[in-house]
């Protein structure tokens, strides 16, 4: 399997990086600049990666089952993780998840008929001070109100010139 030549670029940095013997320490940021290049981890990805750093498949399907940042199913443009974790929970996290899920017309996991979005329920990601919190692929969004998430998916839409799906 070939890759984008600026995924190749980078592979090929990261794997200079660990000493002989230890390539399979690049394992999780080469999953992540695979998934972040084609939306998901397909079996093709995880095939290649395993053969570059010389360890089994499965070892690497180990990786993934273990970080819940790769995605084995394709993701949206952009991704949408609420935190419902205890900070988020106790100022609204499960609300703004539920209120997610309606504007977007999805649920935990699911991923809109336009393929803009996805929705995913997540587990503390460190912003506790500033909850509730979200994040929008690798922005962060802080003290997030229902109101605010329409305005941010809102925005989203006009920048990709989409409408709302009602
Ligand atoms: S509990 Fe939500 S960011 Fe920590």
């Amino acid at each position: 399997m070939t890759f984008s030549p600026a995924l190749e670029e980078k592979f090929a940095r990261i794997l200079t990086i660990y000493p002989p013997g230890r390539q399979r320490s690049a394992v999780v940021p080469m999953l992540l600049y695979a998934q972040d290049e084609i939306g998901h981890v397909s079996q093709e990805v995880i095939d290649e990666i395993a053969h570059r750093v010389g360890i089994a498949p499965m070892q690497v399907d180990e990786v993934i089952g273990y970080y819940s940042m790769l995605h084995r199913k394709p993701l949206g443009k952009y991704h949408v993780q609420v935190c419902t974790n205890i900070c988020c929970l106790l100022v609204g996290g499960q609300s703004l998840l539920e209120h997610a899920s309606k504007t977007l017309g999805i649920g935990n996991k699911q991923v809109t008929a336009d393929g803009l979005f996805s929705l995913e329920e997540v587990e503390c990601m460190g912003a506790c001070s500033w909850a509730p919190a979200i994040q929008v692929n690798y922005d962060f969004h802080h003290k997030v109100t229902p109101e605010r998430l329409d305005r941010l998916i809102e925005d989203i839409r006009k920048a990709q010139g989409t409408k709302q799906v009602s």
